[in-house]
């Protein structure tokens, strides 16, 4: 790769201008230090964001700081479908291929007591985290073969190791708001739940995409500091929270070279279907989920649950997404 030289402390561009990468939620967070960090390696960089208004700004900050002129922003709300296709033919009309896709935008709404649907009236968190980014691979899946090193990456949570609990299952029945009125909405059970999904649906698109070339991966994201932007839309006590996390929680900026590194490197260039751990290691299928082996698991970032290697659990889930993405 074509290094940028350095003038001034800051990162003059050459080269890597004709690699493109979209990053969805990029105005703030793990997404916006990824688009800094993208930007100020040359390369063209599309942050995929809803709110124009913030995110121009964000914008404005990410060229100046990286003195790349080729930051895009494009209007992207992933929790809708409608949205997404638009988004997808004006990128497709716009720019002849694409490299890199990270699927980082998320909907956790922390404290949150209201079960909320989507525009396709989906549960929020799956319309977010699962079934949008289902729709965005499959419409830009053209574009991406038309790269040579085509990379798509799943920003996933340590939340799934709440599958260990061998009675744990995605809420299937409850994703088009059958039970939202009668059962009891977590926002944390559904975010896991989702994120859970995606990951499953990581394997099975990695099988799905081998033949196009194009590779497809989840990182398992820890703990990193919550943005101030996020902060802001907290209730207080959860604010309280959030700052107290701060304090030790490490900063966006390590997570988004571990998006950078899996999404360009040589050592990532030929892993796919794989859950990537924050310490860039792979992490395998539990085989035992007992005693002190599940204790391991529950600590450890070696290990993810049985639950996601369940063939049915892959079939059902593909399925569901097929389905509601072609209504
Ligand atoms: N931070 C952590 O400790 C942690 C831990 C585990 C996993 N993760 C994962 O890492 C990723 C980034 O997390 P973060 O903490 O950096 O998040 P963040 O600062 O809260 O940023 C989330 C981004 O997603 C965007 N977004 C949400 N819904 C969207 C939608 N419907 N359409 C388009 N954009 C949308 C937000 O945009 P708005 O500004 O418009 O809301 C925001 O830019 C997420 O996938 C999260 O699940 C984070």
């Amino acid at each position: 790769m074509q290094r940028p030289e350095r003038i001034n402390d800051k990162q003059f561009v050459i080269g890597m201008e004709n690699k493109i990468v979209i990053i969805t939620g990029a105005n703030s967070g793990i997404g916006k230090a990824a688009a800094l960090r993208f930007a100020s390696e040359g390369y063209r960089v599309i942050m995929a964001c809803r709110n124009m208004e913030i995110s121009k700004v964000v914008q404005i900050q990410i060229t100046e700081l990286s003195n790349n002129y080729n930051v895009d922003l494009m209007e992207l709300d992933v929790s809708s479908f409608d949205s997404i296709r638009k988004f997808c033919s004006e990128f497709k009309a716009k720019y002849p291929h694409l490299d890199i896709l990270i699927h980082n935008a998320a909907y956790l709404n922390y404290g949150e007591k209201e079960y909320k649907l989507s525009a396709e009236h989906i549960e929020l968190s799956f319309a977010t985290n699962t079934f949008g980014p289902f729709l965005l691979n499959n419409l830009l899946a053209d574009h991406l073969e038309k790269s040579q090193d085509p990379r798509i990456l799943n920003a996933c949570t340590t939340n799934i190791k709440n599958f260990f609990d061998p009675g744990r299952q995605i809420e299937f029945d409850n994703l088009r708001g059958e039970f939202r009125n009668t059962r009891r909405y977590n926002v944390y059970k559904m975010y896991g739940d989702s994120k859970m999904a995606l990951l499953i649906l990581t394997f099975k698109m990695a099988e799905e995409f081998k033949s196009r070339e194009i590779k497809v991966n989840a990182l398992q994201i820890n703990r990193v500091k919550l943005s101030k932007e996020t902060i802001k839309k907290l209730s207080s006590f959860w604010k309280v929270l959030a700052w107290a996390q701060n304090f030790t929680n490490p900063l966006p900026s390590g997570m988004a070279d571990n998006y950078f590194h899996i999404c360009t490197s040589n050592e990532f260039s030929n892993v796919t279907g794989q859950l990537i751990n924050h310490k860039r290691e792979i992490v395998q299928p539990s085989t035992k989920e007992k005693g002190i082996a599940q204790l391991k698991n529950i600590f450890g970032s070696s290990n993810y649950p049985k639950y996601a290697s369940d063939s049915q659990n892959a079939e059902k889930i593909w399925n569901l997404s097929t389905e509601l993405t072609n209504e």
